[in-house]
């Protein structure tokens, strides 16, 4: 049974995290699977989203603690790397990615889902960078991307106290944007991938670069950015047809792949 199992359908790259034994704790096999993950997409231009989630009561706990204790420092710091570097390529994709999150997502779960581009939580997913309690620090982006999630001070307590927080509150601090039945998770976050597949593949892309990349940047450069993303994206061929399709007042026919 593979760490990380992933299947494609009509354009959606769902992916699944299936240690359940483990509640889908993050160890080396792992991370070379969430690696296959992207090369996948990377590769198959027929892949326009994806959605994650996990196997059994945890998106993920995090990295694998007993892995950690049997592991060097040297070879600590190997695999956070490793999973450092492939959320940033995850980030980088050209396809949105969709967490859907099942249960637990702590530690490198937390930060697996913050790399996402949007998050849906069950009801019973609960969040939170409980590292602090084992007397190390979160390592594969926590303390940064959280704190731009949910502003500096907030992400400063979590990270301090190593506190779960539920679905429901980490919506209101802005970490996930919808809470759902949990029955109704997977259908949720099919429904918003249809959505974005209905979409311009290419305005997509560029709405992924803008947001991802602008969000890093200053206003003003962000806006210049924005502004040069935009001219690009009216000398397409989607926006031709999007256009016109308008104009026409019918339902515009978008390029179907990413070639
Ligand atoms: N690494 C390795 N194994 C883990 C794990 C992790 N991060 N998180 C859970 N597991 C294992 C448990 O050891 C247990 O295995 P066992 O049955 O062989 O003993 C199994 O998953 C189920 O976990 P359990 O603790 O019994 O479930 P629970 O519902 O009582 O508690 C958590 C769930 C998530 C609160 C608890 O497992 C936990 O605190 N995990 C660690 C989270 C963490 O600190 N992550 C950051 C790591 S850097």
């Amino acid at each position: 049974m593979a760490a990380v199992e992933y299947r494609e359908e009509d354009g959606i790259l769902f992916v699944k995290f299936n240690r359940p034994e483990a509640l889908n704790a993050i160890n080396r096999e792992f991370v070379r699977g969430l690696r296959n993950v992207v090369e996948y997409a990377r590769e198959n231009k027929s892949v326009r989203v994806i959605v994650i989630t996990g196997e059994g009561k945890a998106f993920c706990a995090g990295a694998d603690i007993k892995m950690f204790s049997e592991s060097s420092h040297f070879a600590a710091r190997n695999t956070i790397e490793e999973l450092g570097r492939v959320l940033e390529d995850m980030e980088d994709l050209e396809v949105p990615v969709i967490a859907a999150v099942n249960g637990f997502a702590l530690g490198g779960g937390c930060e697996v889902a913050m790399a996402c581009d949007i998050i849906i939580a069950s009801e019973k997913a609960s969040f939170g960078q409980p590292e602090i309690n084992l007397g190390i620090i979160p390592g594969a982006g926590g303390t940064q991307r959280l704190a731009r999630l949910v502003g500096w001070k907030k992400a400063m307590e979590l990270c301090l106290t190593g506190e779960r927080i539920s679905a429901e509150e980490a919506y209101r601090l802005g970490l996930v944007n919808k809470v759902v039945e949990h029955e109704k998770l997977i259908d949720e976050a099919k429904k918003l991938a249809e959505i974005i597949k209905s979409k311009s593949p290419y305005a997509v892309m560029l709405v992924k670069q803008a947001v991802n990349r602008g969000y890093k940047m200053s206003l003003k450069d962000g806006i210049m950015y924005e502004r040069d993303l935009f001219t690009i994206s009216f000398s397409s061929k989607d926006a031709e047809e999007g256009i016109r399709a308008f104009v026409e007042k019918r339902k515009a026919e978008f390029r179907r792949d990413r070639e």
